[in-house]
């Protein structure tokens, strides 16, 4: 039993240990105060030390201090399986398997930022399981190519849908104590030349249609880190940019998060120190012992970072602007003490990723074979290698090492019954390699081709599930593909099988639009994003009609290659070209964004030229009816505003979902201005025959452009029209308005 005095003593020591306690461990003390005394107690080589890599994911906290070390992961459609310390290889953990969420393109596609909020919490959770601090994603680089290998890591072409879909991603994901990393500022357009490659971009294009997303993501997401692009911009490397990182990120965004490399993209001391950067990652070290040639120190920010302090060559405050910025990172994420727990691979994330999935799917055509009735008994084939191959596995870093995987042809088998369903390969495309492909003999193709073809006459109906796939030169990391066709000779494929056999349901799973020769030769095609550990349920399901398809393209397919607007321009727009002769081939290729403003949807329009399935577009299995939109007055101050309200009705037969898109437009502008653009759009699920009003406010600051010269945003006034409906290309209810001076 203790006494009074020795209680008193007790109570007298504990409130001395709490008095004494270091304000940076005080959870309740303000953030800033908590950085501001960790810094107080570090030394220079600590700080220096938390400002580069200590294995390829993860980065040194203070070990004398008790500050945890941050642990990072690749993102961004799951967490992926641990990496060894020191390379590249897979560490071959047992417990580290995933769910594979939908890929971002699909998000996207789903045009619904309840399913953002939702994938960010659910991967946000089995990244918090995994004592991840850091998880390197989401991407919003804007899709300006179709042959960038990487479009299906991102949201699409249009700016304003991925702004507004990247933000809950972002809230929801930092709500278990692991930051967003968003990825890859700026430009990183292409993976050709991705880590040299000088990006030329006018002022306008940059702030309309390429920044955007990560201002929103920044500034509405609130984001803890972002990551900076491999290529150039203004001839100096995006991830020590000083214009990027330091004017516009920090200075015109507030932003006070921290800013990572991507891997291997720091390239000079001093500009990583001055120009906004903290952490240098993607190093490594032959050894970690005394006798090492070199070590995770030998890098950019690292030993030289140091001696170039001490000799008073760079400024105490370069240190401490990176180091403040990282603590903040650590007391938000891996000293956060208010961070839930975490789950994985659960139920709960399961039924996510199918809802996302179910959601994503683009049903471009339909001439009313597709849904196709289970009870029917129809003998089906499946052709097509993605009906059988895991695609969570190849693209590059988005990879992952999935629990489960429902295949499409499992999924149409259990849909179907497996006696009624047959599958033929059609063709091989080889194992998901980085930077190399197997070749398959033609004569191999060639046979498998001829099987599809002959067992297609017997079936009554065809699925075909063909499209890209994750090997390099498809839809794939540091590559991009080669041509706008889809590869292994589908083209000829689809077109023997659609004259074999006339009811074939194209059901293609790509990152990317692809041409379509034979589109119009089919009754029916879907566009599927690559939708993860439950994707093949969820193609299953649409075919069947147990879900009824409502996702609209994120991005346009065109006809042909170069009626994209990055194509239509000589080789300088794309891939660039090597302006010193004599330079290696990597050696700093120049690009000019000759497209500038008018990417995507903008381009189609504006130069009226159709996209085969244009921006936005995608059908249910029932119909939609626009009625005459109202407007709440004619004129609009400078600073004011007017509503605009159009009913909906549902006039087919079944219950639908309908993404009621708004675009505005400059009728008559002193600049060239894109015929419309997105500023507003509403998911809603109809019954058969109801009606839904759909308002949207109009605010001035929807109708303007950048003004490059007086670097701000201006809307002239006169009139503008509002185009309301179902896709970029089919707007039939329109108003018109004026902007007064
Ligand atoms: C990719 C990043 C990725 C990083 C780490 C880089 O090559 O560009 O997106 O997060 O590797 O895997």
């Amino acid at each position: 039993m203790k006494t009074p005095i020795i209680s008193l003593l007790l109570a007298a020591s504990a409130q001395f240990a709490m008095a004494q306690a270091p304000v940076y461990l005080d959870h309740n003390a303000p953030i800033e105060d908590r950085v501001e005394d960790a810094l107080s107690r570090m030394t220079l080589d600590e700080k220096v030390a938390m400002c580069h890599a200590q294995s390829k994911f993860s980065s040194p906290g203070v070990p004398r201090l008790g500050i945890p070390e941050l642990w990072m992961s690749d993102g961004p459609h799951g967490v992926r399986a641990e990496i060894n310390w020191n390379d590249w290889g897979y560490s071959d953990w047992t417990n580290d398997s995933v769910t594979a969420f939908p890929a971002l393109t699909a998000l996207a596609a789903t045009w619904n930022p309840e399913m953002s909020a939702l994938y960010g919490k659910s991967v946000g959770e089995e990244a918090r399981y995994r004592e991840k601090d850091v998880l390197l994603g989401p991407g919003v680089n804007i899709y300006r190519t179709p042959l960038n290998g990487r479009n299906f890591e991102y949201m699409g072409e249009d700016p304003y849908l991925a702004s507004v879909m990247v933000v809950p991603y972002i809230q929801e994901l930092q709500k278990n104590g692991v930051a967003a990393c968003v990825k890859h500022f700026a430009l990183n357009n292409q993976e050709q030349w991705r880590g040299n490659i000088n990006a030329n971009v006018s002022d306008r294009a940059l702030y309309e249609i390429y920044l955007p997303a990560f201002k929103a993501a920044v500034q509405e997401g609130g984001a803890w880190s972002i990551m900076g692009a491999y290529n150039k911009i203004w001839n100096q490397h995006c991830c020590h940019n000083k214009r990027l990182l330091n004017d516009i990120l920090r200075g015109e965004w507030g932003f006070d998060g921290v800013v990572i490399t991507d891997w291997g993209g720091a390239h000079d001391t001093k500009e990583a120190a001055l120009n906004g950067l903290d952490i240098e990652m993607g190093s490594y070290t032959n050894g970690l012992t005394s006798e090492s040639e070199f070590t995770y120190d030998d890098y950019y920010l690292g030993k030289n970072f140091r001696e170039m302090i001490q000799r008073g060559e760079l400024p105490d405050s370069a240190v401490d602007a990176k180091v403040r910025n990282i603590l903040r990172l650590v007391f938000r994420t891996s000293l956060n003490d208010k961070k839930p727990l975490g789950s994985l691979h659960t139920q709960a994330h399961y039924d996510a990723a199918k809802a996302i999935g179910d959601e994503s799917i683009v049903l471009l055509k339909n001439s009313g074979i597709l849904p196709l009735d289970p009870a029917a008994g129809k003998k089906i084939l499946v052709v097509g290698d993605n009906a059988v191959r895991r695609l969570s596995d190849g693209g590059g870093s988005s990879e992952l090492k999935v629990k489960d995987y429902v295949s499409p042809l499992q999924a149409i088998r259990d849909a179907f019954g497996a006696d009624n369903v047959e599958f033929a390969q059609g063709y091989l495309a080889g194992r998901p390699m980085y930077g190399r492909i197997d070749e398959i003999p033609a004569s191999v193709q060639d046979s498998l081709r001829r099987q599809a073809v002959d067992m297609a006459r017997n079936a009554d109906v065809v699925i075909y599930i063909g499209g890209l796939n994750k090997n390099a030169y498809e839809d794939c990391e540091s590559t991009d593909r080669k041509g706008y066709d889809l590869s292994y000779d589908q083209n000829t494929l689809i077109s023997e099988l659609a004259k074999a056999n006339p009811n074939i349901i194209i059901a293609n799973i790509t990152g990317n639009a692809y041409a379509m020769p034979w589109a119009d030769n089919v009754p029916a095609i879907m566009h599927i994003g690559y939708l993860g550990t439950m994707g093949g349920a969820s193609v299953a399901d649409a075919i069947a009609g147990r879900i009824n398809p409502s996702g609209k393209l994120p991005y346009s397919i065109p006809v042909r290659l170069q009626d994209n607007g990055a194509h239509a321009f000589d080789v300088n727009s794309y891939p660039g070209v090597i302006t010193k002769p004599g330079d290696k081939v990597d050696n700093c290729p120049e690009q000019q964004y000759k497209e500038d403003i008018l990417v995507g949807y903008r381009w189609h329009d504006t130069k009226k030229i159709p996209a085969r399935y244009a921006f936005g577009h995608g059908l249910s299995y029932t119909d939609f009816t626009y009625g005459k939109p109202v407007l709440s007055a004619k004129e609009m101050a400078a600073d004011g505003s007017l509503t605009v309200t159009v009913p909906v009705t549902n006039t087919g037969k079944r219950e639908g979902a309908e993404v009621v898109q708004l675009y505005v437009g400059d009728d008559k502008a002193s600049v060239l201005r894109p015929v419309k653009e997105l500023k507003g759009f509403e998911k809603i699920t109809l019954k058969p025959g109801e009606t839904r009003e759909v308002s949207f406010t109009v605010t001035p600051d929807m109708l303007k452009y950048f003004d490059d010269a007086a670097h701000e945003w201006r809307a002239e006034p006169g009139s503008f029209t509002l185009y309301i409906g179902g896709a970029s290309d089919n707007t039939p209810a329109k108003a018109r308005f004026t902007l007064a001076k």
